[in-house]
């Protein structure tokens, strides 16, 4: 049956799913890595595909799917609970882009979120008297780490926030002396949803902008390596 945000059948979704939040890089995501992508939902314009992935190596012809989860925590929420507890999946995995705050990364960079701070009080309403610590599914973190190759890849802490432009002041400063690389929108209750499910997930981004140094932008040739880079890393976790 379908939920109230997704329209697909059951068995419409693979039990792997890649999120990116935009739902037309879903779209051309789809069009690149699927075999026969199938548009399953499109409620709100959230469009989800199902097909089988067409990339080399011993993931060829699995199914797979790749379904948009809009920006910010309450979006994804919604989305990641529905496919997690309606539609049989197993596997989340968001590809994102992040802003950079560590000075040791750069635009361009793809970090590995092994965990997610967040300016949101979703999480605070979880365990009572407890702050709950948002992290990545293990084995699906080192699937992608493994993946990587040679491609420079960073593992490490996000911050999830609420206000894309509002900053707190000094906030900035004392994430970075705490480890964190980088800030976005979605990790952190995408985290919190799969331990409430006892599901997994995993979030990987792309170092779209840099908050803290200043960058050069990348060629358009670069952006796609980057890109394509972290989509294999993403495909790995998907299976992992
Ligand atoms: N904030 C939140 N999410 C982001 C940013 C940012 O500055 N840059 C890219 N994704």
């Amino acid at each position: 049956m379908a939920t109230p945000h997704i329209s697909a059948a059951p068995g419409d979704f693979a039990a792997s799913v890649l999120m990116p939040g935009d739902p037309k890089r879903a779209e051309r995501m789809a069009k690149l890595i699927l075999d026969q992508p199938r548009l399953v939902t499109d409620v709100r314009a959230i469009m989800g595909f199902t097909g089988t992935y067409n990339g080399p190596g011993e993931h060829h012809g699995r199914p797979l799917s790749i379904m948009a989860s809009g920006m910010g925590m309450p979006s994804i929420a919604i989305y990641a609970t529905e496919l997690f507890s309606s539609y049989g999946v197993e596997r989340i995995v968001r590809v994102g882009t992040a802003g950079g705050i560590s000075a040791a990364v750069s635009v361009g960079d793809v970090i590995i979120g092994t965990g997610a701070h967040t300016t949101s009080g979703m999480n605070e309403l979880r365990i009572p008297g407890t702050h709950f610590s948002a992290v990545a599914d293990f084995a699906m973190a080192a699937a992608a780490m493994r993946a990587a190759g040679d491609l420079p890849v960073f593992a490490g802490t996000v911050l999830s926030e609420d206000h894309f432009y509002f900053k707190v002041k000094g906030q900035m400063e004392a994430l970075v002396a705490h480890g964190v690389l980088a800030v976005e929108m979605e990790a952190a209750s995408l985290y919190a949803v799969a331990a409430e499910l006892g599901k997994a997930a995993l979030a990987v981004f792309t170092v779209s902008d840099h908050l803290t140094k200043a960058s050069t932008d990348m060629s358009a040739e670069e952006r796609e390596t980057r890109f394509e880079g972290a989509l294999r890393l993403a495909v790995a976790a998907a299976f992992a």
